[in-house]
């Protein structure tokens, strides 16, 4: 019901102005609120009509010069509002016609008119109000339905309804689309009839939980298209309900092939990092700005020896001996105003036994986009055993410029000391053994033998004699230098322990020589062990890649002999162990020990292509000697 309060514009059309006065007068007795205007003729009502909106017109049949009748159709065709026709008395035929032209109403001109009046005004107004409303109505409810129809139609997710067998009751277009059978096939079928056989098992569960649940969301599972075309879809469902009775099954189902294959190309990537993170050797951490460890790799855990939980929440300069220099590392990455962000420096660390080992050590930093965060991120590389063949290498160039010295000096001194060798013996052979100068020509002669032996040695060491080679068993020239041997080392209580390999191949080499090499060994086990001890002597057949000692270098061939003389004597200083080949170097007392033993048996090897190397784990602990001698020596021999 319209209120009676509303502000109502009223239009009243009357040729006679007595008429119109009272008919104003009263409407407004009954509402004071209404707008009332008056027209006294056809063209003064369709003027002000124009001009104005009205809500009602009043209209008389008798117009001078016009029909009532035909300015009500003119009236209706160009404003819609609504009319009431007013006639005199006896016109009732009029008035139905006026009615049949579209007049809400009619009303005579009878005595009691005015009383009525207002009445039938306020009906026309409230019913065309309401009218207008419903209209109004009706078409927003027609808009929003054509809204939803459009929405569901042209989603991009296939949208069904089905009953609670499953069977297909509505459908959108891409459901249409993606399923490739007609409108009408596909309303006859069950989706069961699209999941992939081998989860269409799943779906009397999927229907059964939307049942008791009322909704099931994120059902992953698989379609086939009438092509056999597959995808993966997530399916939504909820129940449709009217008047509390369940009349369906609601589903959106929305295709994730790209999302799913995307997701497994990330995991794969994902996996792909971590794996690659896993198999870097050399250790890796990241830090926190205050050097506390958030996160590690495996090889940090085998470097260090610690588990990862320990090392997490540690400082990482707690895994290190030099924690200053790593500080200010640090220091100088978290600084905003240093723009260099990246250090590497040699540092030592300590693993869990204490032991420290030389590290370098990698330090940048990265912003981490999640948190804005500075990480620091620290990589740690063991480069023990680079060092140690940086040592190597310096000791074999050292031993060559030892070598290339000695080899001189030996050639310069040989012909002056052959000529005082060749004089002193001549003049002994001129003089008899009476003459008073003939015990000091003497030991002319044997000091210059000595120096001899001496040079001739010192030619062994620069590698600078030839020897001749023959395919030898490596076995049997231990045992003859040992039998040469065996009385001396009875005497001084040493036990000679054999662990020779069994069908060693034989080696093209210098037997001689060979026996030279190990005979001073043996002299020098002997002389380390002056109460007795175990003399191990042992052979094998080694591998170069398999082996731990990569003392050969890697030009040599992969398969050696490795033989090794171990005694339990008192060992060598570390001090010692660089200088050990060195010419003349000795800790022995002077007399018969020349420091020339080692460097020669040096000599000998490296002109087989082998290698010695010495161990000792310090004072006390025993001494090892290794020699390594390739095979491929003899290979090409024969
Ligand atoms: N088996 C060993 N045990 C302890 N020290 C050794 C051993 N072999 C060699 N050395 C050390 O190496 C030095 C050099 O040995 P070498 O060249 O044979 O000369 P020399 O025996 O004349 O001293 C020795 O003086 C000794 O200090
Ligand atoms: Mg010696």
């Amino acid at each position: 019901m319209i209120s009676k309060k509303g502000i109502f514009n009223i239009l009243i059309v009357d040729d006679n102005p007595d008429h119109a006065q009272l008919a104003k007068d009263k409407l407004l007795s009954t509402n004071p609120e209404y707008q009332i205007n008056i027209a006294h003729s056809g063209t003064e009502c369709l003027k002000l009509l124009s001009q104005n909106n009205f809500d009602i017109l009043l209209l008389d049949y008798n117009l001078p010069k016009e029909n009532g009748l035909e300015l009500l159709s003119k009236l209706r065709k160009m404003y819609q509002l609504p009319v009431i026709f007013v006639t005199g008395q006896g016109n009732e035929k009029i008035a139905v016609n006026a009615i049949k032209s579209g007049a809400y109403d009619y009303i005579t001109k009878s005595t009691n008119y005015l009383s009525i009046l207002p009445l039938v005004v306020e009906k026309a107004i409230t019913a065309f109000q309401t009218k207008k409303l419903q209209a109004k109505l009706q078409k927003s409810l027609e808009e929003s339905e054509e809204k939803y129809r459009d929405l569901v139609e042209n989603a991009n997710d296939l949208i069904c309804t089905l009953d609670s067998t499953g069977k297909i009751t509505t459908i959108n277009k891409q459901a249409i689309s993606f399923f490739h059978y007609s409108k009408n096939e596909i309303l006859k079928m069950n989706l069961k009839h699209f999941i992939s056989p081998d989860v269409r098992k799943n779906i009397p569960t999927f229907i059964r939980k939307t049942i008791e649940q009322g909704t099931v969301s994120g059902f992953k599972t698989k379609l086939t298209n009438k092509e056999g075309k597959e995808i993966i879809v997530e399916i939504n469902a909820s129940l449709i309900k009217q008047n509390g009775e369940i009349s369906g099954i609601r589903t959106i189902i929305r295709d994730i092939t790209q999302r799913e294959k995307m997701e497994g190309e990330i995991k794969k990537s994902k996996h792909y990092l971590e794996n690659l993170f896993a198999s870097i050797q050399d250790a890796i951490f990241c830090l926190k700005p205050d050097t506390t460890i958030a996160s590690c790799n495996e090889a940090a855990e085998k470097i260090f020896n610690y588990s990862k939980q320990t090392m997490l929440g540690k400082k990482l300069t707690a895994l290190s001996t030099d924690d200053r220099k790593i500080f200010s590392l640090i220091k100088k990455i978290i600084d905003p105003k240093i723009t260099k962000k990246i250090y590497a420096q040699e540092v030592l660390m300590k693993k869990k036994d204490g032991k420290k080992f030389p590290a370098e050590l990698q330090i940048s930093s990265m912003k981490n986009k999640k948190t804005e965060n500075t990480e620091i991120l620290v990589t740690i590389k063991d480069i023990s055993e680079r060092k140690q063949l940086q040592l190597r290498l310096i000791q074999a160039d050292k031993m060559v410029t030892l070598g290339q010295l000695a080899g001189g000096v030996a050639h310069e001194i040989n012909n002056p000391l052959t000529s005082v060798m060749g004089n002193a013996q001549l003049l002994l052979m001129q003089l008899p053994p009476t003459n008073p100068g003939y015990t000091e020509i003497q030991k002319i002669e044997q000091s210059a033998q000595r120096c001899k032996s001496i040079v001739t040695n010192l030619l062994g060491f620069s590698r600078q004699q030839e020897f001749e080679f023959q395919a030898t068993n490596v076995n049997e020239i231990i045992n003859r230098t040992l039998s040469l041997y065996e009385r001396q080392l009875t005497i001084e209580n040493i036990r000679v322990v054999k662990k020779y390999a069994k069908n060693l191949p034989k080696l093209k080499l210098s037997a001689p020589q060979i026996q030279q090499v190990f005979l001073n060994l043996i002299v020098n086990a002997q002389q380390s062990m002056p109460s007795g001890g175990n003399l191990t002597i042992s052979t094998e057949i080694s591998n170069t890649a398999s082996s731990k000692n990569k003392l050969i270098d890697n030009k040599q061939s992969e398969k050696n002999i490795t033989i090794t003389f171990q005694d339990q004597g008192m060992g060598i200083e570390k001090e010692s162990l660089a200088r050990i080949f060195d010419p003349f170097f000795s800790t022995k007392e002077v007399g018969n020990n020349t420091g020339l033993g080692l460097s020669v048996s040096y000599g000998i090897i490296k002109k087989h292509k082998g290698n010695i190397r010495a161990k000792s784990n310090g004072k006390g602990k025993g001494s090892k000697f290794v020699i390594i001698l390739p095979l491929e020596t003899e290979k090409e021999s024969l």
